[in-house]
């Protein structure tokens, strides 16, 4: 830097002597001279931004003699287009023999050197306001020319945007820079963009005070502050269109794609879209996963049965055979007693097993006791595990399993709810997930705005797929309701990284202005606050976008007697079975009582 200021002061005090010298009659070599002049001025250049790159376009001209200073590394481009991809850094000065000297046909070239500072040197005779009017016209605003006929040695135009005449002229010695940033200041300068009004990213509203219809949201606010800090004005409505028909992302995205529009107003996903030519730096990092319902709680009446484990009913039913068969031994110490009937309905180990008194022999045998002594245990530990698992289920019923895996997505009760376009992109994706899932248990919403607008009844009916930046809205939205009704499932993710980018315009000429502001307000933190405020800023638009239509069944804390009659009913039922016995018992007896002893004894037989 210090160098270069020095050689710029060398080089003016030079100026002054030569001025000098000429005003005593003494002439320079043109050629030489000029070609001093230009060396100053790719010095002066360099002190104001520097470069390490220079390509020269055009034939032989007086700039060629510059490759002898070696500046810097030189291409040569005598034919006015490149063949190659342009992969040198991006601090890039361009010379150019004459206004027509570039003529630039590699796409990916034209892109990068779109904001590289340009020198032309004017051979031909043309007006400086035309050049800067067909360099601006090819959206290439840093351009400089140098012309030199014998009355003006060397005179200097710079082009300038957003002000009339496009251009200015400058002195080799004055120290008002030769190249400015442009897109700083757009004095008004438009920014034509089309929003997507998707809530809360874009939210029109009329504003009271200008009468004027105005954006707000995280995306909205971005392009606000964006187009006040480079003192633009946004065109919201810059394509004539039906005014009730809401822009599409996928218009928008199609619309910048043809330059129709400068920036888009929304956000595309990097599952979507794979060139980032027309894509910003990203905005916001999300993931993509599944919402779904929380797992609801069993109903009280079901308590009863999920507390019986097959498995272990039949455990305690062996365990019940078993003992009946070793009191039964026990007792005489011989299998004489043993009788099906006795195994399967012995009361004493019944009683024994449910906790209940039975009658204990008076002067039983060291086996007997051993036998009893098991049963007790046995029915301490049975009676304490269901009490046990009974009373904490009815304090808190245990939840319905919940939904892990993708596979689980495909056997739960719900259906997985996803638009067209979502599924596409995941199947052009290959996405191993989606495969996963049994195509008849998703739910294909075609258009998207009806499927966000499904998504935003929150109906517990479905899973839905949604973005995290999303999900932060129902978070909010939950929070007013008595208990929330969907979780955000990190285990079910399509994609963990995705980021959210704004459609650009390819050659948008300030780009490189609205990256840098993009990650300033991200790095202030600015766009965490607009989302954490989302959900207030809607609620003070009036805007209700959310509507919780389903309420989750509220599982009242107390127990009512609907809950316990089917158990209720088993045990009429039983009591009708016992009444039943118990009366054909006592008809029997009737019967033997009134027969001869051996008549009664052929009936019990
Ligand atoms: C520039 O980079 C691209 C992609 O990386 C490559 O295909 C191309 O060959 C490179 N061009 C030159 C001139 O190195
Ligand atoms: C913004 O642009 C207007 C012209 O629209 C201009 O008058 C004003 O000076 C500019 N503001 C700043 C801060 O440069
Ligand atoms: C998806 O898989 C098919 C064949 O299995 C393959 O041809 C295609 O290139 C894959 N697409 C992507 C985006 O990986
Ligand atoms: C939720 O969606 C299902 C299926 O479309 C429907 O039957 C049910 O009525 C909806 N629930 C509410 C509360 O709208």
């Amino acid at each position: 830097m210090t160098s270069g200021w020095l050689v710029l002061i060398l080089f003016c005090l030079g100026q002054v002597t030569r001025a000098q010298l000429s005003n005593l009659g003494i002439h320079q070599v043109d050629g030489v001279d000029l070609e001093q002049k230009l060396l100053r001025l790719l010095l002066r250049v360099r002190v104001e931004e520097s470069f390490d790159t220079l390509v020269i376009y055009g034939e032989e001209c007086v700039l060629h003699s510059l490759l002898r200073h070696s500046l810097a590394p030189t291409v040569l481009v005598s034919a006015g287009s490149t063949e190659f991809d342009w992969n040198f850094s991006s601090s890039t000065l361009i010379l150019s023999c004459g206004s027509n000297a570039e003529r630039e046909v590699n796409y990916r070239t034209l892109m990068k050197l779109q904001t590289a500072r340009r020198l032309i040197y004017l051979m031909e005779d043309s007006k400086p306001e035309t050049v800067c009017g067909h360099y601006s016209a090819r959206e290439q605003h840093n351009i400089a020319m140098i012309k030199s006929n014998v009355d003006h040695p060397v005179t200097i135009y710079t082009c300038r945007c957003f002000q009339d005449p496009n251009y200015e002229e400058r002195d080799l010695c004055e120290d008002r820079p030769i190249f400015i940033e442009h897109f700083r200041d757009m004095r008004g300068g438009i920014i034509r963009t089309e929003a997507d009004r998707q809530v809360p990213r874009s939210m029109a509203y009329w504003d009271a005070k200008s009468g004027e219809e105005k954006m707000i949201g995280y995306v909205a606010n971005l392009m606000n502050n964006y187009a006040q800090k480079v003192n633009a004005t946004l065109d919201f409505h810059h394509l004539p269109r039906d005014r009730e028909k809401q822009a599409l992302y996928t218009d928008i995205t199609r619309w910048v794609k043809e330059d129709r529009i400068d920036i888009g107003t929304t956000m595309s996903t990097s599952l979507q879209e794979s060139d980032l030519d027309d894509l910003s730096y990203p905005y916001l990092l999300t993931s993509y996963c599944l919402m779904v319902p929380i797992p609801a709680r069993l109903p009280y009446n079901q308590i009863y049965a999920v507390i019986v484990d097959p498995l272990v009913l039949c455990i305690i039913f062996v365990l019940f055979y078993l003992l009946s068969a070793l009191l039964i031994y026990s007792q005489r110490m011989s299998w004489q007693g043993l009788t099906l009937a006795n195994v399967l309905l012995n009361d004493k180990s019944l009683r024994g097993l449910l906790g209940q008194s039975f009658p204990f022999p008076r002067d039983p045998s060291r086996n007997l006791k051993l036998v009893f002594f098991i049963l007790c245990f046995a029915s301490l530990m049975i009676t304490t595990m269901y009490e046990s698992y009974l009373q904490s289920y009815l304090t808190l019923p245990p939840p319905e399993p919940s939904i892990r895996t993708f596979q689980d997505v495909g056997n739960s009760r719900h259906k997985l709810a996803i638009s067209r376009m979502e599924l596409n992109v995941l199947i052009a994706k290959n996405n191993s997930h989606i495969g996963q899932i049994r195509r008849d248990r998703i739910w294909v919403v075609e258009d998207l705005n009806e499927f966000v607008r499904l998504r935003n009844s929150l109906n517990d009916s479905y899973i839905y797929t949604v973005t995290y930046d999303r999900w932060s809205c129902y978070q909010e939205r939950q929070r007013t309701l008595s208990h929330p009704i969907f979780y955000y499932s990190l285990d079910l993710c399509f994609n963990r990284f995705l980021y959210f980018q704004i459609p650009v315009r390819r050659h948008l000429p300030h780009r490189h202005l609205f990256e840098e502001h993009m990650q300033r307000q991200q790095e202030f933190g600015l766009v965490q606050f607009w989302k954490s405020q989302s959900f207030l800023d809607m609620v003070r638009l009036g805007l209700k976008p959310m509507s919780a239509s389903s309420q989750p069944p509220h599982i009242e804390p107390a127990i009512v007697v609907d809950d316990i009659s089917w158990i209720l009913k088993l045990f009429v039922a039983a009591m009708g079975v016992s009444c039943c016995c118990f009366i054909l018992e006592l008809c029997v007896w009737g019967v033997r009582r009134r027969m001869p002893p051996s008549a009664a004894y052929l009936a019990t037989i």
